[in-house]
């Protein structure tokens, strides 16, 4: 379904169940597994369909796996070094080949395990055994890691989300004389535009960073009492922020359509990152929606086979190990059409939970979800600042940026 197109600069082998790939140092796991077209690398919980990576975030669950011998490792926001054992966890047989699989056909109307067999002596058992056997997510560690230190520091400004929003307001707070910490849990800096590496690229070049603590692989884990959590690869830090500014991004959208979890269905912003990593599908794609993300993925197919289909036409996503056609409403009647991979250009739902852990307000929006209400220099509570995508706006970097602007001017004058 995937093949790489660029030579390796820097190749290393990493193993997975067993097999040997020749992959890029630094590149992400799933990205080198799909592009050594391994598109399944884990399977669903419960039903044990395939998955397949598909938000190459940290946000969906298709990319799980055992990575040296530690479980439910996100292997899409795993650099590889070289010499990684990743393995599939929570199959019977293999990640292609799962005798679990059964349970989707018979349970096709899915499974309340709850109530299955509750009650009758002996056979409830039975029933909690193999219910423990099919669901779950993988061993034990191997080993038990190693504690990690943890630090207290006390800092001007925490800015969590490194994308466009987050990265211009950390370089004006921090060209101000500001300390300022950037928190971020993918590996690269831009958030969104990361997959797009020119863009990625200006954006940095137009907001340094000189001075900003940057804390990249790295999740805010919480705020309490005016502390903010934070989970590095390192250990912890616990950061007390006079202010603490959200650019945490939004979710993004999904296709309520059956079929919509097969391999080979990426968010169109994650397929931008596959694509730019010079790595390509092997036939034509379908660009679902629209928007900023569904005009990137279509420039970068210029010359590859591709279409663009309105969100009310896909009706069914059709497949096995993965995407196989895409059924299309067409009138009264519906036509498939073969497809090697589909990008989802839908409305994302902002990001809202950190900030409304941290005490700002949200509001229900029927169409996106629930976003932090901020006022119009972004101010979402005592001490608190929100920005871009989370508060409900569209993905758009000209905008993203001016926004961020305004708001570390905010910021900058409730510290003065
Ligand atoms: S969590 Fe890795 S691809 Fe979604």
């Amino acid at each position: 379904m995937f093949r790489r197109t660029r030579a390796l600069r820097d190749p290393v082998e990493i193993t997975l169940d067993g097999e040997t790939i020749v992959a890029e140092k630094g590149e992400s796991l799933a990205l080198a597994f799909l592009a050594a077209d391994k598109t399944i690398l884990a399977r669903s919980p419960k039903l044990h369909r395939p998955r397949g990576p598909s938000c190459l975030r940290g946000a969906c669950d298709g990319c799980l796996a055992r990575v040296d011998g530690e479980p439910n490792v996100t292997t899409c926001l795993h650099p590889i070094r070289g010499g990684e054992v990743v393995s599939a966890q929570n199959v019977v047989g293999s990640r292609k080949a799962d005798l679990l699989r059964v349970t989707d056909w018979f349970f096709s109307q899915g499974i309340d395990h709850h109530h299955l067999m509750a009650g009758i002596p002996g056979l409830s058992d039975v029933m909690l055994t193999f219910a423990r056997k099919v669901a779950g997510l993988g061993r034990l560690p191997s080993e038990a890691l190693p504690a990690l230190p943890a630090r207290r520091l006390e800092v001007d400004v925490v800015v969590i989300g490194a994308g466009v929003a987050g990265i211009a307001i950390a370089s004006r707070l921090a060209g101000a004389g500001k300390s300022v910490i950037l928190v971020d849990d993918g590996m690269d800096l831009g958030g969104s535009l990361a997959g797009t590496r020119r863009k990625a690229a200006t954006l940095r070049g137009q907001f340094p960073l000189k001075g900003v603590e940057v804390l990249l692989q790295s999740v805010a884990a919480g705020c309490f009492f005016g502390d903010v959590l934070i989970a590095t690869p390192e250990g912890a830090v616990v950061a007390r922020p006079r202010a603490t500014v959200f650019a945490t991004g939004a979710h993004d959208g999904t296709l309520a359509i059956p079929g919509n979890d097969l391999p080979g269905i990426f968010s169109a912003r994650a397929f931008c990152h596959v694509l730019g990593a010079g790595i390509e599908p092997d036939g034509p794609v379908a660009i679902v929606g629209e928007g900023f993300w569904a005009d990137e993925v279509a420039t970068a197919l210029v010359g590859w086979e591709h279409f663009r289909v309105p969100v009310d036409h896909a009706v069914a996503v059709h497949g096995t190990a993965g995407v196989n056609k895409l059924e299309l409403r067409e009138g009264d009647t519906t036509r498939k059409v073969k497809v090697a991979s589909i990008a989802l250009a839908l409305p994302g739902a902002p990001a809202f939970e950190l900030a409304a852990q941290a005490g700002a307000e949200t509001r229900f929006d029927p169409a996106r979800g629930y976003a932090v209400v901020t006022d119009d220099r972004g101010r979402a509570g005592e001490g608190l600042w929100a920005a871009g995508e989370c508060t409900g706006r569209d993905f758009d970097p000209e905008a993203l940026m001016r926004e961020g602007e305004l708001v570390a001017a905010s910021v900058l004058e409730a510290l003065r």
